[in-house]
């Protein structure tokens, strides 16, 4: 993947996108649609993964198949709103190790303070591929990136449903080496820090808290 940003602008994705963020709809339908978009993207964050090709019989023949090399990829969510685009992604990875990430945003400094932290082993050997919903400042997704290399990871990808402007530029400041994966390039963020047009909390409206 060379680009830094790709937008991945697939006609059922931005269709599923759309209803997404309509604000009627509903928690059980944000939650699957959530899951259909998150396994569209998984294909296009997975694009050239390393191949490989295994001996196999099929009923009439032997054949060198391909299949994929290398360590299994290491999805890493950062809490709690990865967790939704998480399990959809598993669903069709489903022998992806997986890691999980929880940042707070402290108060008094603004700065993201770590609470959890579990990744797999050999994340030096791994393609690892951290995923939020929504890339809005981008200081608590540099954050997690940058304990991911500090954990050893150094082929990292970064998927998300939005990604603001602001977001985009902080990562490529932070992370030029991180490409970035999502449905939609939009607008702005708002004074605190929401993305517009945006879809709202993402967390909220997938678990259905307030
Ligand atoms: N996090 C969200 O859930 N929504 C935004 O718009 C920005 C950050």
């Amino acid at each position: 993947m060379t680009q830094h940003l790709t937008v991945v602008n697939h006609p059922l994705i931005q269709h599923k996108l759309t209803l997404m963020r309509e604000k009627d709809t509903s928690t059980a339908v944000f939650r699957q649609l959530l899951r259909e978009i998150s396994q569209l993207l998984a294909y296009e964050v997975t694009d050239q993964l390393p191949m490989t090709t295994r001996r196999i019989e099929t009923p009439l023949q032997e054949m060198d198949a391909p299949a994929l090399d290398g360590r299994k990829l290491a999805l890493i969510s950062i809490l709690r709103a990865g967790n939704g685009l998480l399990d959809g992604m598993l669903e069709l990875i489903p022998s992806a190790r997986v890691g999980f990430v929880g940042l707070y945003r402290d108060e008094e400094t603004l700065k993201p303070v770590q609470y959890y932290f579990k990744v797999p082993d050999h994340m030096d050997e791994r393609l690892v591929i951290v995923v939020d919903p929504m890339l809005a400042t981008g200081n608590s997704s540099a954050a997690a990136v940058d304990l991911l290399k500090q954990s050893g990871a150094k082929d990292i990808r970064f998927l998300c449903l939005l990604a603001a402007p602001e977001g985009v530029a902080r990562m490529k400041e932070a992370h030029p080496d991180v490409p970035i994966v999502t449905a939609s390039l939009d607008e702005k963020l708002n004074e605190v820090g929401y993305i517009l047009p945006g879809l709202g909390d993402a967390g909220d409206r997938m678990f259905g808290t307030k």
